[in-house]
């Protein structure tokens, strides 16, 4: 899948991004809401679970491009573990610091949620941890909906983890489509 935007261009990620996808998981700015940067190592296998998605699936996370340059990812993907609200898919982002501020997270976002109602998806999740307020800013910016009730623990996480608590957003198709924004 290829997304077209007034200022992006949202594509498959391809074999030869690997060392600015490492870059970008390597920053620890990026990084400060997860609970560490990754190695190349892991950069590199996070890479290689990104392409074989495709296979399988329309969406995915996506390489963010703006004037040429990488960017970082913005897509959806469907949720790999259990929670209360799984199955479902979520909306997500990681983009390099300097492009932060300019809406660019927000602008991609929107494509793949056009998307993903396109494709038949009735329902879109997004979360992120408590603390995480530029992330919960796209969401809102979105028109995601917050219920304190959705909070929840990371299942991947140990449960000394100062990340733990996450919160959801979610959208299903009628209220993308009534927002006006789609
Ligand atoms: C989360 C993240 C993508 C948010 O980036 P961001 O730049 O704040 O978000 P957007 O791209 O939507 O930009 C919105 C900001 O740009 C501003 N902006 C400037 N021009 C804009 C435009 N044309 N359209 C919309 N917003 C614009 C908005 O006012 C807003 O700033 P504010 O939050 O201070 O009000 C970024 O912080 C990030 O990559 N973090 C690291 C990875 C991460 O935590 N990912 C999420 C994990 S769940």
């Amino acid at each position: 899948m290829k997304l077209i935007t007034d200022r992006l261009v949202l594509r498959h990620f391809r074999a030869d991004d690997a060392a600015a996808f490492a870059a970008l998981n390597a920053d620890p700015t990026v990084m400060r809401y997860f609970p560490s940067t990754l190695t190349r190592e892991v950069s590199d296998g996070f890479l290689a679970k990104i392409i074989d998605y495709y296979k399988d699936h329309p969406d995915g996370w996506l390489a963010a491009e703006a004037e040429g340059a990488f960017i970082g990812f913005i897509g959806t993907s469907e949720i790999g573990y259990e929670t209360p609200f799984t199955p479902a898919t979520e909306v997500g982002w990681r983009l390099i610091p300097s492009v932060w501020g300019k809406g660019y997270a927000t602008e991609g976002a929107r494509a793949c949620l056009d998307a993903a109602f396109a494709h038949g998806l009735d329902q879109v999740v997004a979360m992120t941890t408590v603390q995480n307020t530029p992330s919960q800013r796209v969401m809102q910016r979105l028109g995601m909906r917050y219920d304190p009730m959705d909070d929840f623990d990371h299942p991947s996480l140990p449960p000394e983890s100062p990340l733990l608590r996450h919160v959801l957003y979610r959208i299903n198709r009628e209220e993308w489509l009534a927002s006006g924004t789609g």
